[in-house]
This record gives structure tokens, C-alpha cells and sequence, in this order.
């Protein structure tokens, strides 16, 4: 049963610790520690948004392996995966970082300074859909290298045909919590929680259009609570 809690579609309990006590906190840098339990101390059940230890260092790695230089993040919260993202660019690399709430992303602001981060990162404190309209019509379609949208769920489709115009072809537009903390898979009166059946459909309808577009490569990964990534083909 899908829990509000509990975001990892990983159901063993005892195979996600060892994965998160042998693999990823060891090599879980200093301030993103710190960050995410300043997070969790301010923002109690809601920091469950940031995305898992695990899930971070994948990004980190899928944005070092593409040479990623000119970056967006749509959702930023306190700032974890911004952080990440900032940590994984060469020092010339640009993360905009787009939220209206500027007060989460003051919590986490401390730690991107103390990590000396701040230069890669430029927070815009405003709706994401005027600042991507903007973009395209001030010339920057086809730009960025990587895309990471974790803001609201039923906005996702909205944000792909928008995303796909600021994407440079052959990059990676990546989406946070596909699987939706697992509820895609069950019967809808199978989930109880109004959280998560709120907004289950909209994900299920993400999903089936993404499987859909000739487009986008894309790539369901059952990490967290599900990241998809689409790979921009023309
Ligand atoms: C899941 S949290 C982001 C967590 C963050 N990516 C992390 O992993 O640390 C979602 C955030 O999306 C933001 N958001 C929602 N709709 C948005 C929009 N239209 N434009 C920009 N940000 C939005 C919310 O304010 C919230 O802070």
C-alpha cells in the first residue's frame, strides 16, 4: 500500500537502508548532509519532497558523464538536488534554479555557500512557466544541456512541451517521482492516501504520453519513487 511517508518505491525495507547505510551516505558530501537535515528539522513530514540520497547521486553522475553545462531545475524546495546539481558541474557551469518559494530555498542556502557553490547558480523566485516562456522567446531554445522538473505532478505535460523547446537535441530532460510513490501500479481504491491518489492520474497520464512520443528516447527508472528521462531527438 502506498504510504505518504514512505516515497521510495523500494517495498524491503532492510534492501533500502543497506543501499542508503553502505553505498550512498558514506559519499554523501558534507553540506548536502546538512542541508537535508535542516530541512527535515524545519520542514518535518513535507521534506519527504527532497529527493533520496540515492536518486541525488545518480543525477550527479548522469550530469558528469554528460558533460553537463547549462542546467534548469524546476522545483528546487530547500535546495538538495540544486546543490547536487551545482556540485556535479565543472566550475563554469550554470545551474537556473526556478521556485517561487524563496523561503525554502534560504534554508538550504547556507550550505550551497559554506559548499562554495553559489556562483553556478542562478534562483529565479517565480512561477516556472513565465520564465520558460520567456526563454523562448528571448532565443534560448535548444540551450540546456539537462533539465530536472520535480515541481507539481499535474504540470508535467504542461512542462514537457516547453522543456522539450529550451532542450538542446540529444539532451536529457529529466522528471522526479514517475512512479508516484508506487500508486501507479495499483487499482485506485487501493490507495487510500488523498495525497497520493490526488494526483496518481495526472502522473499515469504523463507516463502513458511519454511511452507515446516519438520525440523523446525515454528511460523509466525505479529509483526513488520513479525518475524518467527523455532523451530530446529532434
Ligand atoms: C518536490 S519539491 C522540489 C524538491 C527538490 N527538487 C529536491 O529534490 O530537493 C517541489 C517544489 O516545486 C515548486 N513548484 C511547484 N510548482 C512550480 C512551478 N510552476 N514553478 C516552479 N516551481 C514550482 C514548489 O514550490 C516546491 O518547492
Amino acid at each position: 500500500m502506498a504510504d505518504w511517508t514512505k516515497k521510495t518505491i523500494l517495498r524491503n525495507d532492510a534492501l533500502l537502508q543497506y543501499i542508503f547505510q553502505t553505498s550512498a551516505y558514506p559519499k554523501e558530501h558534507e553540506q548536502l548532509k546538512e542541508l537535508r537535515e535542516a530541512s527535515a528539522m524545519k520542514y518535518k513530514d513535507l521534506s519527504v519532497m527532497i529527493v533520496p540520497v540515492d536518486e541525488a547521486q545518480f543525477l550527479s553522475m548522469l550530469l558528469k558523464i554528460m558533460n553537463a553545462k547549462k542546467t534548469m531545475e524546476i522545483g528546487v524546495f530547500t535546495g538538495y538536488s540544486l546543490l547536487t546539481t551545482a556540485l556535479a558541474l565543472p566550475d563554469d557551469g550554470k545551474v537556473m534554479a526556478i521556485d517561487p518559494n524563496k523561503e525554502a530555498y534560504e534554508t538550504g542556502l547556507p550550505f550551497i555557500k559554506k559548499a562554495g557553490m553559489q556562483h553556478k547558480i542562478e534562483f529565479i523566485p517565480s512561477d516556472a512557466f513565465l520564465v520558460l516562456n520567456d526563454l523562448i522567446k528571448n532565443g534560448e531554445e535548444g540551450s540546456f544541456d539537462f533539465i530536472f522538473v520535480d515541481a507539481y505532478k499535474s504540470d508535467y505535460l504542461k512542462f514537457h512541451e516547453l522543456t522539450l523547446k529550451l532542450v538542446k537535441i540529444g539532451g536529457i530532460i529529466a522528471y522526479d517521482n514517475t512512479l508516484w510513490y508506487g500508486s501507479v501500479a495499483q487499482l485506485e481504491k487501493e490507495v487510500v492516501d488523498d495525497r497520493i491518489k490526488m494526483l496518481r492520474n495526472f502522473i499515469i497520464e504523463f507516463n502513458s504520453f511519454i511511452a507515446a512520443d516519438p520525440r523523446v528516447e525515454s528511460s523509466l527508472l525505479s529509483i526513488g519513487d520513479g525518475l524518467t528521462l527523455c532523451r530530446r531527438l529532434y
